[in-house]
């Protein structure tokens, strides 16, 4: 069987990882891949936003599934297309895929649905927008509608500050067409997790938790960044909490989307935060989050083609998803400046797994022989342990081996 992942991060290096261990026989291919997914796939040098480039390499080459790893593509519609030619591909259809490529789209299903979310209002009005804010206390959530790589929430500590983040987005379109359209919303503070999720158009089956650090300095100091490490399964939520969420967070997501017509098949990412009893969704994505696969999917012990076989035939309420009562922790490897400016191009040295620590590339590439770093986060360090101190030592035993020019990480992922 040909599969082939698309993507180039820390996450697909992670699927292609674990589809290798479910099954040594399978032929896999990565586009575009990196040096790491270079060992365990054929890598292809396709664009993930290049749907016709993957469309036509899939059919020549006689691809018998396709997973995809990052939102783009499926934003763009990769699904449709594949879909139209017969060929299997693992992510919802463009319409599906609008609970990531539009915060309004989200936030007028959650309303209606009536699933818990901050309150907020939408604007494509730049003079309305400006007048919006008035309504709203200090701080105020501004979020670009669109995609804007991570970038397009600004949380505003002051009224200029409002007022500023609504004109660029609005009137000097920094993100471009992302942005003419903003989500203004009430802060809600409190804890943040991630819930990730199967979903077969009947059923969601969340995955075991794992808790991720947003933020680019210890004690949660810094910039925002797409996260510098993770540790699962998660401390925060235990049982009761996982089934307050299936109840007033997930079952309604099935029923709201049976009753719009939306066929959702993939993978659902939902964002929450939570404070006390109170629950709220901030977003969903709709595929998995980096570095959150890297330490799911290490534990996973379903096949996870199977787990697909069944979102494509709507069984998944026939799966039992079944972990490892290991604990796993994975701290990322960044270039010196993320998530600010960052230099390319790093000779990396002391890339050699141990046992119970794998190495995932995020952002490298081979330069004439060398791995080198190609991106700002580069690599994510993932051990797994008994107990969680003891998987957070091996990856952070790991981390000293590796070396390359300016390399940044945080000392205290899986510490608290
Ligand atoms: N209503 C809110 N209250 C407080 N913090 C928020 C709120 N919405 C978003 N955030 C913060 O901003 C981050 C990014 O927002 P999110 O909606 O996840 O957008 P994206 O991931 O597309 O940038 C969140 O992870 C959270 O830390
Ligand atoms: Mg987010």
């Amino acid at each position: 069987m040909k599969v082939l992942v698309i993507g180039s991060g820390g996450r697909e290096h992670a699927i292609v990882h674990k589809l290798r261990k479910d099954d040594r026989g399978l032929e896999l291919y990565a586009a575009p891949g990196n040096a790491g997914i270079q060992l365990l796939a054929t890598c292809v040098p396709i664009q993930v936003d290049d749907l016709e480039g993957l469309l036509k390499f899939a059919l020549e080459e006689g691809i018998d599934l396709t997973i995809v790893g990052p939102e783009l593509p499926l934003v763009l519609g990769i699904v449709d297309i594949f879909e139209a030619k017969g060929l299997r591909i693992f992510g919802p259809n463009k319409m599906a895929a609008q609970f990531e490529g539009s915060k309004d789209f989200t936030k007028a299903f959650l309303m209606k649905h009536k699933i818990p979310t901050a309150k907020s209002e939408t604007h494509t009005k730049l003079d309305e927008a400006l007048r919006a804010l008035d309504r709203f206390d200090l701080p105020v959530v501004i979020k670009a509608d669109g995609l804007a790589a991570g970038k397009g929430v600004v949380i505003a500590q002051s009224k200029k500050e409002a007022s500023d983040a609504v004109t660029d987005m609005m009137a000097n379109q920094v993100f471009g067409d992302a942005g003419s359209k903003v989500v203004i919303e009430e802060f809600l503070s409190g804890i943040e997790a991630s819930i990730l999720c199967f979903v077969d158009g009947h059923s969601i089956v969340p995955m075991q938790p794992a808790q991720d650090y947003k933020k680019a300095l210890d004690g949660d100091e810094g910039l925002n960044t797409g996260g510098m490490g993770t540790y699962s399964p998660s401390k925060v939520i235990d049982e009761a909490m996982m089934s307050k969420i299936q109840r007033d967070i997930l079952d309604p997501f099935i029923l709201g989307i049976k009753q719009d017509n939306i066929n959702f098949k993939g993978i659902l990412f939902v964002g929450i935060m939570i404070n006390g009893d109170a629950i709220n969704v901030l977003e969903y994505n709709v595929r998995m989050g980096d570095p959150e696969t890297e330490v799911t999917l290490i534990r996973l012990e379903n096949s996870l083609l199977d787990i697909i076989e069944a979102v494509e035939t709507e069984t998944l309420k026939d799966i039992k998803l079944t972990w490892s009562s290991s604990h796993a922790v994975c701290v990322i490897m960044a270039s010196g400046g993320y998530p600010e400016a960052y230099e390319k191009g790093k000779k990396i040295s002391g890339l050699k797994e141990a046992s119970d620590t794998f190495i995932f590339h995020c952002g490298t590439k081979m330069l004439s022989g060398d791995i080198v770093t190609n991106g700002g986060r580069v690599l994510g360090i993932t051990s797994i342990g008994r107990t969680l101190e003891e998987a957070r030592e091996k990856a952070y035993d790991g981390v000293a081996e590796i070396s390359f020019e300016k390399a940044c990480f945080r000392g205290d992922i899986a510490l608290f």
